[in-house]
């Protein structure tokens, strides 16, 4: 059975926490340890889960009990500490952006090949019950030719000081659109940005992504306190028409809605063909835990992740064009 600990217990490390832990009181791995350099914290955190807490993870590189590590530290510090677990013969789930730069990224995916290490990263939406159903009924042919996908993931609240909505928030989005388009990249990404409160890092983004064609639009804000916390995606097909709220996983809305064009002397005519809407139930699952779940697989069977290094690189790749397109106007091709 399997030991796991968590490295990075904020905002994020701390529902890592609580989700081993449920997992370890379902039988699924042996033991949780947690690690984070602000003690205060790991104490706190340590105490109210009854589990041990160190603040110098060199402390679990060392310990035969942990076969594996969630990095869910600031994404600047993933590239050092995914390295030295995997050379330590660790297998490594990190967060994402998988890294700050591509880079470094690249050197993860080798480090995981050369050692025979478990790497996944935490594309947490490749988990998602409602985007797995909706992804099966693309692949199925339900919705037809895919027109267009728009996304939006807005709230309101203190920006973030080590990165801003691109890889923050984007880089969600980037590898969704690939994955429900099929694509390892998009042909181009153009990106418009704004750095309303600091000069480098944009609270507000607009990501055009393009397919073939079709257009893939994603709307990341931290400034936009109209909505509540908004995260949706939708995808228009030829045929129907899909939305997920991503914060109701139990739910895949369908609009069975298409544009009909038919030919009148030569001139084509469009009109609506509207045959209602419906949603379609599915058992509810935590995203976190379907993934933590996934990553506990991935160790025992030693199966490739469906969120893999592979995949976390592309994603820091894409969020990275995207930077850069913000940064200087230009469409980025791949
Ligand atoms: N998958 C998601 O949906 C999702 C959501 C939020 C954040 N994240 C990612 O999770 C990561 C952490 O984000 P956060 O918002 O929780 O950050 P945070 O600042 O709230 O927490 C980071 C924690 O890491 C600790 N830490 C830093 N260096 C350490 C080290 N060397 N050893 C031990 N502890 C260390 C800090 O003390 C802090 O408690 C980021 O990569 C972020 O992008 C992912």
């Amino acid at each position: 059975m399997t030991g796991i600990a968590v490295i990075g217990t904020g905002y994020w490390g701390k529902n890592h926490v609580r989700t081993y832990s449920e997992l370890a009181s379902e039988g699924v791995i042996n033991s949780v340890k947690i690690c984070d350099l602000d003690e205060k914290r790991a104490c706190e955190l340590g105490e109210a889960f009854n589990i041990e807490y160190l603040i110098d993870y060199k402390e679990l590189i060392a310990d035969p009990n942990i076969d594996a590590v969630s990095i869910v530290t600031p994404s600047s510090t993933h590239y050092q500490l995914a390295k030295e677990f995997m050379k330590a013969g660790k297998d490594v789930l990190v967060e994402k952006p998988m890294t700050m730069n591509s880079r470094e990224s690249e050197q993860l995916v080798k480090i995981a090949n050369d050692t025979n290490q478990i790497l996944m990263v935490g594309h947490i939406f490749r988990h998602h019950p409602a985007v797995k159903e909706l992804k099966h009924r693309i692949d199925q042919g339900e919705f037809g030719k895919i027109q267009l996908i728009s996304s939006n993931r807005l709230s309101f609240g203190a920006p973030r000081k080590d990165m801003g909505v691109i890889y923050a928030l984007g880089v969600h989005e980037v590898d969704m659109f690939c994955y429900l388009m099929d694509k390892e990249y998009p042909d181009s990404i153009h990106t418009t940005a704004s750095y309303t409160l600091q000069p480098d890092i944009e609270e507000t983004a607009m990501i055009t992504m393009d397919f073939d064609g079709t257009k893939a639009y994603a709307f990341e804000s931290w400034l936009m306190p109209a909505y509540g916390k908004q995260r949706d995606l939708v995808v228009v097909g030829s045929e129907k028409t899909a939305k997920i709220d991503y914060l109701k996983p139990q739910e895949l809305q369908v609009f069975d809605i298409r544009i009909a064009e038919q030919d009148f002397d030569g001139k084509t005519a469009f009109s609506v063909e509207n045959e209602g809407s419906y949603t379609i139930p599915i058992p509810y699952a935590e995203p976190l835990k379907e993934e933590l779940r996934h990553f506990i697989q991935c160790i025992n069977d030693r199966s490739r992740p469906i969120s893999d290094g592979e995949i976390g690189l592309r994603a820091v790749r894409m969020a990275e064009a995207a930077l850069e397109s913000a940064n200087n106007g230009r469409t980025f091709s791949f």
